[in-house]
């Protein structure tokens, strides 16, 4: 028996990373699938990996930051399964950037996939959850938890999607609806992707490197690490478990190490 059977799970940038590894996951433990992402190729290979695997999915073509596309994606996958009891708001993208050299359109295209994107996933989702109770969850980060130089429109951005999910878990209790965030730390996916070309190679090897200095377990999350924790959100086993952010970082943000008391 799988902890999410005759469940309907819809989960946002699920093309890739962390999102494809919590789809296929949802498959694995009995959900029925939406796997949405603005990149249709990579939502047809999460798909395709799923019914390889015996489990049920469709691709669906959606950008999160555009208010028609969010709620196509809700109205296609209770057309396709009949219900929606999950929704998980991950997509997202990263660049880096400093506040005053940061254009304004960037500004907004950060704020407008990473927060606005959740906001309207759980706009659309919502009136379904209503009708019989459910779970939101979300990707927040570490860096929505903490300052981090070089990345502030994303650490807001993230900063947001925390608060919004405390804030729905309050307003949406009453309908048996439980909502709470993941905060990753360093997780080896395509993040990235949007910079490979704008750095230079040996910066990049110096991000993925990040987690490996700044956590106690010295290397970055698999994508599959993160979506263990999406199950336990998700289902059952977190029954009682709602407003929270769990932060799955290997030990990023356990504290400050004193060198003093090193050796
Ligand atoms: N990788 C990390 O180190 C890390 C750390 C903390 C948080 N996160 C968060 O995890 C989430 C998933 O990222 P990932 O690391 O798996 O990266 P990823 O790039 O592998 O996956 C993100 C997916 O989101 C999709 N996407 C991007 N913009 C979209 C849009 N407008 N509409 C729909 N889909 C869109 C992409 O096409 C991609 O398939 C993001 O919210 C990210 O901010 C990642």
């Amino acid at each position: 028996m799988g902890k999410l059977d005759g469940k309907v799970a819809l989960i946002t940038g699920a093309g890739s990373g962390i999102g494809r590894a919590t789809a296929i996951l949802f498959a694995q433990e009995g959900a029925k699938v939406a796997v949405v992402d603005v990149d249709q190729d990579g939502a047809n290979g999460a798909v395709a990996e799923i019914g390889a695997k015996g489990g049920q999915a469709f691709a669906f073509k959606a950008d999160v930051s555009r208010a028609r596309d969010a709620e196509a994606m809700v109205a296609e996958t209770v057309r396709r399964f009949g219900r929606l009891d999950i929704i998980y708001n991950n997509a997202g993208i990263f660049f880096p950037a400093q506040v005053h050299s940061m254009s304004e359109e960037e500004w907004d295209r950060m704020l407008s996939i990473n927060l606005k994107g959740v906001f309207l996933g759980c706009k659309y989702a919502l009136a379904e959850l209503m009708k019989h109770g459910g779970v939101i969850l979300a990707t927040g980060s570490i860096a929505g938890l903490e300052g981090h130089n070089g990345e502030p429109h994303y650490g807001a951005a993230k900063a947001g999607v925390i608060n919004l999910m405390k804030s729905i878990a309050m307003d949406y209790a009453h309908y048996n609806i439980r909502a709470n965030c993941i905060c990753p730390g360093g997780v080896q996916t395509n993040i990235a992707k949007e910079i490979v070309n704008r750095i230079a190679p040996e910066q990049l090897v110096k991000m993925g490197q990040l987690a490996m200095t700044h956590s106690l377990i010295k290397r970055q999350a698999q994508p599959e690490e993160i979506a263990r924790a999406a199950l336990f959100l998700c289902s059952d086993d977190a029954s009682f478990i709602t407003g929270h952010t769990l932060v799955v970082d290997g030990g990023w943000t356990a504290g400050h190490r004193m060198a003093f008391f090193d050796s």
